[in-house]
């Protein structure tokens, strides 16, 4: 595989072990510049794990990532810079509990990217008033729905302007009411061009926003085909089987 200059992530051979379990196996993928890209699968196949490794919360035993052509840094400075390359959404919001929406969303800007504090607030309400909850700014986190949550959760991650954005089953914890708003703002940002790596199972999300499908189990990548291809006509046996699952739920 060749590192062209439209590839933003390139993961070559990558292997992780937990103790004795391989939790990732081998695994190969590029992401294009400006691609949103789905990772699907059954449970404990790896697509935190996966995650994880891209922005380096969890170390590789072997094999290569990279972002924007760089290898991954192993740590000090230059971790610090690329973990602010890499906007994450997990599960659970994270947000600071004693901080406001908005502080929440300007720390990362004024820590580590040094802006100053009147232009950090600025942009912020700005992506605040992009995912829909500019009248939230002074609230603290538990006043705010779930879908609110996430989608502060997902202004603060823009606020570092990453290259890339990690989510990881952003909606799951959430109300079904609460997940189509944040499908939004995901399929917003996607159209904009911003390149994504999304656990999911939400299928429309997928087909609506995703150029590709990746179809992850026992540390693997089974599969990968366009949302529509895997969705009508999954090759392997292991996708059918996990999509007549998800299917009938
Ligand atoms: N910190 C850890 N220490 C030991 N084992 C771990 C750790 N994190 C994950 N694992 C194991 O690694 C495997 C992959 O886990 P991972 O969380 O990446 O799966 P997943 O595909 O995200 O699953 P889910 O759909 O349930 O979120 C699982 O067997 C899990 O138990
Ligand atoms: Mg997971």
């Amino acid at each position: 595989m060749t590192d062209s200059g439209d590839l933003l992530v390139v993961l070559e051979n990558v292997n992780k072990h937990f103790g004795d379990l391989h939790v990732l196996k081998d695994i190969n993928l590029a992401v294009a510049r400006g691609e949103v890209v789905v990772v699907i699968g059954p449970s404990g196949g790896g697509k935190s794990t996966l995650c994880r490794t891209i922005n380096r919360l969890e170390t590789i035993d072997g094999g290569t990532i990279s972002l924007d052509g760089r290898p991954l840094p192993a740590e000090g400075k230059a971790l610090a810079g690329l973990r602010a390359d890499v906007g994450m959404v997990f599960q659970s919001f994270n947000l600071f509990a004693h901080k406001t929406i908005l502080q929440n969303v300007t720390l990362g800007p004024v820590k580590v990217r040094k802006i100053a504090k009147a232009d950090a607030e600025r942009e912020a309400l700005e992506l605040l008033e992009r995912v829909g909850i500019a009248a939230q700014a002074q609230k603290y986190p538990a006043q705010l729905s779930g879908g609110q949550q996430q989608r502060a959760a997902i202004a603060r991650a823009l606020a570092m302007k990453p290259k890339l954005m990690l989510f990881d089953e952003p909606t799951s914890a959430l109300d079904p009411e609460m997940v189509s708003e944040v499908l939004e703002v995901m399929t917003s940002l996607a159209r904009d061009g911003m390149t994504m790596i999304v656990v999911t199972h939400e299928m429309g999300f997928a087909r609506s926003a995703a150029q590709r499908v990746v179809f992850m189990a026992d540390g693997q990548i089974v599969e990968e085909n366009t949302p529509t291809e895997f969705f009508t006509g999954a090759r392997t046996e292991r996708a059918r089987d996990f999509l007549s699952k998800i299917l009938t739920h």
